[in-house]
């Protein structure tokens, strides 16, 4: 073949019209049966790794396969093969289910493709993203004209806040990184925060001695008292102190830390100051749930994981700041090839990644299709649920260790019962039900989150069961 005879595109990439037609039907079908199955079967994976890997040995990729084939493999072992969020007695870290309007949101970018990294491409695309997050910066309480944009997860928009802080905090950091400060900067999370601010701090070059872990007050909230101390004895041995993080919903228990504290403190070191809700920012939803949150329309920045309790597909994540001016400092780039550089539009200008996926349209589609009553409606009705799920292990004789108003229970087994970390196997292996065993305040505790937007009653009573059944023994 040669270049003026050039080969044609190859079918099995790029299959005739009437043939994806077939498989976009064929997926549709099998997906939600599937989706039937894992309702009713295990929540945990039943794959034998043996057989998956002696039938991957197979896959040399030396001779094509059909689809015929490789669809239905594929669907069955990821159906055998993973954790089930779509089985709703998956109680487990805040992987929910993913709504209808965002998987649509899902299948609309997969088949366009759009590239994100400028406006210029992808005018469209940029503006809806846009609106969205203006959206939800608004009614977390941030002032007209802040704005953000979607990340990868909750990891990537922690990681912009750290970048924002530094780039506020000396205008050289952007170019002499660490080594403008006059002395190492530091930042401050709590000790039951999410601890990826611990590689978070490795990747922006300032280490993982820059963080620094605040006593929590034996409820899973930082301690306002002990970050003063702390702030202090940084200043005093000359650290600079840099940013502030309040957890609003520790990941293990749902806890809220002293916001207001922490902007007071933020205010007087002229700190920046991040609201993590990356989880627990779900209840800005809710008129009833959302005072547990006052406080964050203080923050500088705000992480909020669409992925999380809004019920998206992964990975959507948040980032939202009053001073969107920062965020194209932070992340300024010329070059020749790419059709505009414009700041505070263009993201790959204004944020960590450079091409990047059309993610905020799962949030529209579904904030669209919902509206804030709807989501109003899914958050509570977690919280709801959970607290059914207290008052019935409370009966039992379990205790309950954490105070949260979201939808997060850590339980402490009946006196006399094993401990937390044998339940949880013995919960896990029952494949009824997904529950994490975590520390909260030093402790093993059984945690159980509501993830799942179709979960009811009748699930509730099955994990009671199912943690019932896990104090004895199997015969
Ligand atoms: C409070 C908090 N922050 C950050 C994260 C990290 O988010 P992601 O897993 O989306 O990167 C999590 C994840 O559970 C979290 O609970």
């Amino acid at each position: 073949m040669s270049h003026d005879n050039p080969a044609p595109p190859v079918p099995a990439l790029f299959p005739p019209q009437s043939e994806r037609d077939r498989w976009d039907e064929y997926l549709t079908r099998e997906m939600a049966r599937a989706n039937e199955r894992i309702a009713r079967h295990s929540v945990v994976p039943t794959i034998d790794m043996a057989r998956l890997r002696a039938d991957l040995a197979a896959f040399d990729f030396g001779e094509p396969r059909g689809l015929d084939e490789l669809l239905p493999w594929t669907i069955a072992q990821i159906e055998q093969g993973v954790v089930h969020m779509s089985n709703p007695r998956y109680f487990g870290l805040f992987n929910p289910m993913p709504s209808f309007p965002a998987q649509c949101g899902d299948r609309i970018t997969g088949a366009f493709n759009p590239q994100l990294a400028t406006a210029t491409t992808s005018p469209a695309a940029v503006e809806i993203e846009a609106h969205v997050i203006r959206a939800v910066a608004r009614r977390a309480g941030l002032p007209e004209g802040s704005s953000g944009h979607f990340t990868s997860g909750g990891s990537e928009a922690n990681y912009t806040a750290v970048i924002s802080a530094l780039t506020k905090a000396h205008d050289r950091f952007g170019i002499d990184g660490a080594r403008a400060f006059d002395g190492p900067p530091v930042f401050y999370i709590s000790r039951e925060s999410h601890l990826a601010w611990v590689k978070i701090a490795h990747q922006a070059g300032i280490g993982r001695s820059a963080v620094r872990q605040v006593a929590t007050d034996g409820t899973g909230r930082m301690d306002a008292r002990a970050l003063a101390t702390m702030i202090a004895d940084d200043r005093a041995q000359g650290r600079v102190p840099v940013l502030i993080v309040a957890t609003l919903g520790t990941t293990n228990a749902g806890m809220i830390d002293p916001i207001a504290a922490c902007a007071e403190l933020a205010r007087e070191h002229g700190m920046w100051l991040h609201a993590d809700a990356a989880w627990g920012g779900g209840v800005i939803a809710s008129d009833r749930l959302r005072p547990a949150l006052a406080g964050i329309e203080r923050a500088d920045s705000i992480t909020i994981d669409a992925h999380k309790w809004f019920a998206t597909t992964m990975g959507c994540g948040m980032f939202m700041t009053r001073h969107p001016e920062i965020l194209s400092a932070a992340f300024q780039v010329s070059t020749g090839f790419m059709p505009s550089n414009t700041a505070t539009v263009d993201p790959y200008v204004n944020t960590a990644q450079w091409s990047r996926r059309f993610l905020g349209v799962r949030l529209f589609l579904a904030l669209g299709a919902a509206g804030w009553r709807g989501y109003a409606q899914h958050v509570e009705r977690s919280v709801d649920l959970i607290a059914l799920l207290a008052e019935r292990v409370r009966a039992l004789g379990w205790r309950i260790a954490n105070d949260s108003t979201l939808a997060v229970l850590c339980i402490e087994p009946p006196a006399g019962s094993p401990d937390a970390r044998t339940i949880g196997a013995r919960v896990l292996a029952s494949g009824r039900a997904w529950v994490a065993v975590a520390k909260y305040e030093g402790r093993d505790v059984i945690r159980v989150c509501l993830t799942h937007g179709e979960a009811t009653a009748s699930d509730i009573e099955q994990l009671v069961d199912a943690l019932t059944n896990a104090l004895r023994p199997t015969p």
